[in-house]
């Protein structure tokens, strides 16, 4: 049993393959955080400490005593109104306006198999599940702690339930998914923060006194920061020391927290923002707090993020496509954004097919009015004028050539030139009397409405059911306007339009299992574990330079399995930042990714043709170890004048390593890519010069990367244990 119950001190024990996570209900029925970390035998409660904290009071219940605070004791699920002044994980407003709520424990429940959570995206399997349920009896308010294990991953998922069991409705104005206290320790953060074409960049800063705060008031998880961040020590490296983290399964408005407190304690908090949230819960119902993941590593960031990859490849992401190899495929986006009709679209795809590409994908401006970004989306109904038929036609067309088809919708969007905004103009987010936010022109559907969704599902439906293969879902802006014409509690939208979201997802992921589906969002303005759930694979980022990609994938490496990034290779000078570099650079950097092109072959030279069928062999040759290896990062892109990084197969036979350098100068130093993940003692043999190296050295020295003129090289050793 790897969850356990120990009566005679009332502590939780949760152990995964390396960690153990501890919690106490103490003899005042509060539930206190007691560890998580490297694997720990015995209880933990000896760190439990009782001072008199002036200005830190003590609940109701204990009467005089003054040294019991929960202003200074770590908490499980602390919420508003205990006299612990930190940042709460639950605030509960009663039907009277008052907000605070004080839990105790009442029970507990372990069982085999993990927990599911209805209409919301979760890890769908694991070993056992904890459920505590906690309650404020004169608040009428129940709260369930759900805790799921994957045990091999070092994973454990926290979501939280919280049911009315009142007789007045209550309002939820706050609901975090996982709190983790720490009465010692000093931390570094780690978060990923960007913009449109620049996404997930790492920062490192130290923890201190105040709030460090992420988050997203978008109504999407955004472009500016990602749903993941990391608590470490100090001194932890990619490959040692102590580190953990908190990604959560869910695409829309978050909050991520970590504090230092006035007694040097750290805590740090992941779940839903408050921005706009005030939902209310009648009598008897419940409300589901999307799930957090949460991993914790002694081997470094490295380690962490294998975790993590690993869970969301192979119990996030779901279907058909899990675990194949993607088809390679040429968008059409950058080689010919909204100027093609139905002879250009076929022959983009007979030269796709000459090249060697799997699949061809029409990106926007089929349907409706939509020859440029202002009109027609809300209208999805093919365009045969200038497809010169039916997407039936085209698709079959398409099929004949030997190739996959794939094709772009925005279906949460609406332009005010459009069919749909015309007769349904109350279907947009907006408010009366209000002129609403408009971003590339467009507003936002409001997919809190059911029936909203039913008229676009119909839609996407017919469109997918005349032979399409593949899916791109686009989101190209945030919500700015929280105002639905279908309910009078404004607050609950933003959570109800992400329910929306997942229904059609779910909807359309059962009636074609076989579909793929690739999310996007201005490229990665939503890359997170919730649409993972549905979409294997999420477009990484509008900005398809590979140097930029660089520092991009690196970032994205943090949470999610490359089997997820959208990459492809596109022309140059690159479209978003203008720099050339060569096919060799391009196709490296898009291996480490999905794999496809996004360029139109009329015109490449008769060399670059060459090179690309030739570059399509070795990604189909190379493509199941990318994809099932375990993924190692050997350099940072962001300080390093090399970015390395490598796949290794699971027993070591193999690996791939690959190396693009940054910069070049007079007399340059050798740089060495030092391996990981290698057998030590073993030998390893290159393929391209059959030079075998010892992989002691591949791990201690490196590899030196050739002293060769010109900037940005790319480099790939394929070894293979001799
Ligand atoms: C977004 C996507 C692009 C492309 C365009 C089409 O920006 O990220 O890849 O599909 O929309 O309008």
């Amino acid at each position: 049993m790897a969850i356990t119950y120990r009566k005679e001190t009332c502590i939780f024990n949760i152990e995964t393959r390396h960690t153990t996570y501890q919690m106490m209900a103490d003899s005042h029925g509060v539930l206190l955080h007691l560890y998580y970390g490297p694997k720990a035998d015995g209880d933990m409660d000896y760190i439990l400490t009782g001072y008199d904290r002036g200005f830190s009071g003590s609940p109701y219940d204990l009467g005089n005593e003054r040294t019991y605070s929960l202003d200074a004791l770590p908490q499980e699920y602390p919420t508003e109104g205990t006299g612990d002044f930190r940042s709460p994980a639950l605030i509960a407003e009663s039907a009277d306006g008052f907000r605070g709520c004080d839990l105790r424990y009442e029970g507990y429940e372990i069982f085999e198999g993990k927990y599911s959570l209805p209409e919301l995206p979760a890890v769908y399997d694991g070993q056992e599940t904890l459920k505590i349920r906690l309650a404020d009896k004169a608040a009428g308010l129940e709260v369930e702690l759900l805790y799921g294990t994957v045990e091999d991953l070092d994973i454990i998922t926290r979501s939280v339930v919280i049911t009315n069991r009142g007789e007045k409705k209550i309002h939820l104005l706050k609901a975090l998914a996982a709190n983790l206290d720490f009465v010692s320790g000093e931390f570094d953060i780690i978060s990923f923060y960007g913009r449109h074409g620049m996404e997930r960049n790492l920062q490192r800063r130290a923890a201190g006194h105040g709030e460090f705060r992420i988050g997203s008031r978008r109504g999407t998880s955004s472009h500016e920061y990602n749903p993941l961040l990391i608590l470490a020590d100090r001194n932890t490296t990619e490959r040692t020391g102590k580190c953990l983290a908190m990604e959560f399964v869910y695409s829309g408005g978050f909050n991520a927290s970590v504090e230092t407190d006035q007694y040097n304690q750290t805590r740090m908090q992941m779940g839903l923002a408050e921005h706009d949230f005030d939902y209310p819960v009648a009598p008897g119902e419940s409300f589901y707090v999307p799930e957090v993941i949460m991993s914790a590593s002694s081997e470094g960031l490295g380690k962490l993020s294998q975790n993590l990859q690993e869970c969301v490849r192979k119990h996030v992401i779901r279907g058909k496509w899990r675990d194949i190899v993607r088809p390679v495929l040429l968008n059409s986006w950058e080689g010919c954004y909204f100027s093609f009709d139905g002879a250009k679209i076929r022959q983009l795809a007979k030269n796709a097919a000459d090249l060697g590409v799997d699949m061809l994908v029409l990106d926007d401006g089929w349907f409706g009015k939509r020859d440029d970004d202002n009109s027609g989306l809300g209208d999805w109904t093919a365009n045969e004028k200038k497809l010169g038929g039916t997407v039936k036609k085209l698709s079959d067309d398409i099929h004949a050539m030997g190739l996959l088809f794939g094709i772009w919708f925005e279906p949460e969007m609406v332009n005010e030139d459009s069919d749909l905004y015309r007769a349904h103009p109350e279907w947009a987010l907006e408010a009366d009397g209000h002129r609403p936010v408009r971003s590339r022109n467009q507003l936002v559907l409001d997919f809190s409405r059911p029936e909203v969704v039913d008229h676009v599902y119909s839609q996407v439906r017919d469109i997918v059911a005349q032979g399409v293969d593949y899916l791109k879902w686009d989101y190209n802006r945030s919500i700015a306007d929280v105002f639905s014409h279908g309910t009078k509690q404004q607050g609950r939208v933003l959570y109800d339009y992400i329910l929306g979201l997942y229904r059609f997802l779910d909807r359309l992921t059962k009636e074609f299992p076989d579909l793929l589906i690739e999310g996007c969002s201005g490229g990665g303005g939503r890359f997170d574990a919730g649409m993972l759930y549905y979409t294997p694979q999420i477009w990484c980022s509008d900005n398809s330079d590979a140097i930029d990609r660089l520092r991009i994938q690196y970032g994205t490496s943090f949470g999610y399995p490359v089997s997820a990034v959208g990459a492809h290779v596109s022309a140059v000078p690159n479209e978003q930042c203008g720099r050339v570099t060569s096919l060799s650079v391009r196709g490296t950097v898009a291996m480490s990714g999905t794999f496809g092109y996004e360029l139109d072959p009329a015109k490449l030279s008769d060399e670059e043709k060459a090179e690309i069928r030739e570059q399509i062999g070795t990604r189909r040759r190379l493509a199941p170890l990318i994809n099932d290896g375990l993924c190692y990062r050997l350099s940072d892109p962001f300080t390093d004048p090399v970015c390395a990084w490598s796949f290794v197969a699971r027993d070591g036979a193999k690996a791939i390593v690959n190396a693009v350098t940054l910069e070049n100068h007079c007399n340059n130093p050798v740089s060495y890519v030092v391996c990981a993940g290698l057998e030590a003692g073993a030998r390893y043999r290159d393929a391209a010069s059959g030079k075998v190296y010892p992989a002691d050295g591949l791990m201690t020295v490196g590899i030196p990367v050739p002293n060769e003129m010109g900037e940005y090289r790319a480099y790939t050793w394929e070894l293979e244990k001799v």
